[in-house]
C-alpha cells in the first residue's frame, strides 16, 4: 500500500510488551515507568488479527519490539501464527538479548527468522552503568545462542552516546573483522529521558565514520544485508561483519520510510515522531473484523507525515519503550 507521499508502506513494528528488564539510561528514567495496565495490552490473539488485517494491504515484513519482547508469554505462539499468515515473508525481533539462551530454539522453531540485539558498551561495568541493572555476559550469551540457532544475519544495535560511548566505536566495528556480526551505530534521539540530554551526547554517524576510516581502513559500501530498515551498510576490506549507520538525525531517511508501529496497548502510530495515533483495540475488543482493521490501517496509513520533526523536541509523555523502538 502507498502513503501520500507516494511511499510503500511493507513493514509493521509490533510493540508486543512495554515491560522490560533493564532501564537504559536513555529510555527510561531511574524509576521506570508506569507499566501499562494488563488489561490495557493487546492480546495475542488481537495482534494476529491486525497483523492478518495488514497483511491484506500490503505488509510483508513483521518485527516485534518491546520494550523487551522476550518478556512477553506466549511469543512463539504469536511468531506462529504470524509466520501462517500468507504474504508474511520476514519475521524478526528487537531484543537485548538477555534471555535469548532460554527461549531460541522455541522462537526459530516457531518461525522467527532473525534478531536484531542491542549492546552499546563491551565493557562490563560500562553495561551496567548504561542500562542500570544488565550483566554483559548476559548478552554475549544471547548473541552465542542467536548464532547457534541460525537466526541469521545477527545485526547489533549501538546507541552511540557523547562521553559514555563513544571512545568504542573502534572496539565495536573491530569485531567485524572477527566475526559475521553487523554491528550498526545508532544515533541519539530525543526521546523520553534522553530529550533533556541529547544535545551535548549526540554524535554524528559522519563523526563515527571517519575515526573508524582512520583507525581501520576505508569504509566500502557493503551489499544491502537482509533488512527492511534505515541502516546504510559499509565493511572493511576482508571482513566478514558490516559497519551500519542509522542517521535517524543528521540525514534523516523518512523519504524512504516504510513503516507503521503497533504499540503495546494496541494503537497505531504512522510514525515514531508524531503524535498521531489509531486506536485499534477499542474496535477489536468491540468485535472489529479483519476488514474493517484495513480499513483503519489505512486510515494511519493517510496520516504518516513526509517527515519528522525531532528537532521540535518530543511532544510525547511516553518514552521508546512505551512506543516500540
Ligand atoms: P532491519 O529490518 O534489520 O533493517 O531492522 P530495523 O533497523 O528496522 O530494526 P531495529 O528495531 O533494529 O531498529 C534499529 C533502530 O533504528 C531503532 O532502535 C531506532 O533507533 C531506529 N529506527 C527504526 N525505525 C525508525 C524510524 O521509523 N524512525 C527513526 N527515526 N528511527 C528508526
Ligand atoms: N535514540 C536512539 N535509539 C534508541 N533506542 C532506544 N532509545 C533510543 C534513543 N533515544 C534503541 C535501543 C534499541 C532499540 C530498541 O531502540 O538501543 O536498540
Ligand atoms: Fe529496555 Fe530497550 Fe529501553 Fe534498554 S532501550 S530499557 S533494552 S526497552
Amino acid at each position: 500500500m502507498k502513503d501520500t507521499y507516494h511511499r510503500e508502506i511493507n513493514y509493521l513494528r509490533v510493540s508486543v510488551t512495554d515491560r522490560c528488564n533493564l532501564r537504559c539510561i536513555y529510555c527510561m528514567p531511574p524509576e521506570g515507568v508506569q507499566w501499562i495496565p494488563h488489561e490495557d495490552i493487546l492480546k495475542l490473539e488481537e495482534i494476529e488479527t491486525v497483523v492478518k488485517a495488514a497483511a491484506l494491504i500490503g505488509v510483508k515484513k513483521v518485527r516485534l519490539t518491546g520494550g523487551e519482547p522476550l518478556l512477553r508469554r506466549g511469543l512463539d505462539d504469536l511468531i506462529r501464527s504470524i509466520a501462517g499468515i500468507p504474504n508474511i515473508d520476514d519475521i524478526a525481533l528487537t531484543t537485548n538479548a538477555l534471555l535469548l539462551p532460554f527461549c531460541v530454539k522455541m522462537l526459530k522453531e516457531s518461525g522467527l527468522d532473525r534478531v536484531n540485539i542491542s549492546l552499546d558498551t563491551l565493557r562490563a561495568d560500562r553495561y551496567r552503568e548504561i542500562t542500570r541493572t544488565g550483566n554483559l555476559n548476559g548478552v554475549w550469551r544471547g548473541i552465542d545462542a542467536a548464532f547457534e540457532s541460525e537466526l541469521l544475519p545477527v545485526k547489533i544495535n549501538t546507541v552511540v552516546i557523547r562521553g559514555f560511548n563513544d571512545d568504542e566505536v573502534v572496539a565495536m566495528a573491530g569485531l567485524t573483522l572477527e566475526k559475521p556480526l553487523h554491528i550498526r551505530f545508532i544515533e541519539l534521539m530525543p526521546i523520553g529521558p534522553s530529550n533533556s540530554w541529547t544535545t551535548g551526547r549526540f554524535v554524528p554517524a559522519e563523526e563515527i565514520m571517519s575515526i573508524i576510516s582512520t583507525r581501520l581502513g576505508q569504509l566500502i559500501p557493503a551489499k544491502k544485508l537482509v533488512g527492511n530498515g534505515p541502516a546504510q551498510y559499509y565493511h572493511i576490506k576482508d571482513a566478514p561483519g558490516t559497519i551500519g549507520f542509522i542517521t535517524s538525525m543528521s540525514e534523516h531517511f523518512c523519504r524512504s520510510c516504510n513503516r507503521l508501529r503497533l504499540t503495546a496497548s494496541g494503537r497505531l502510530r504512522p510514525c515514531l515522531y508524531d503524535g498521531h495515533e489509531v486506536d485499534l483495540k477499542t474496535p477489536l475488543r468491540e468485535g472489529a473484523g479483519i476488514n474493517e482493521i484495513s480499513n483503519l490501517i489505512m486510515k494511519a496509513v493517510a496520516l504518516k507525515p513526509d517527515r519528522h520533526h525531532m528537532l521540535d523536541g518530543w511532544q510525547d509523555k511516553r518514552g521508546m519503550s512505551q512506543i516500540g523502538g
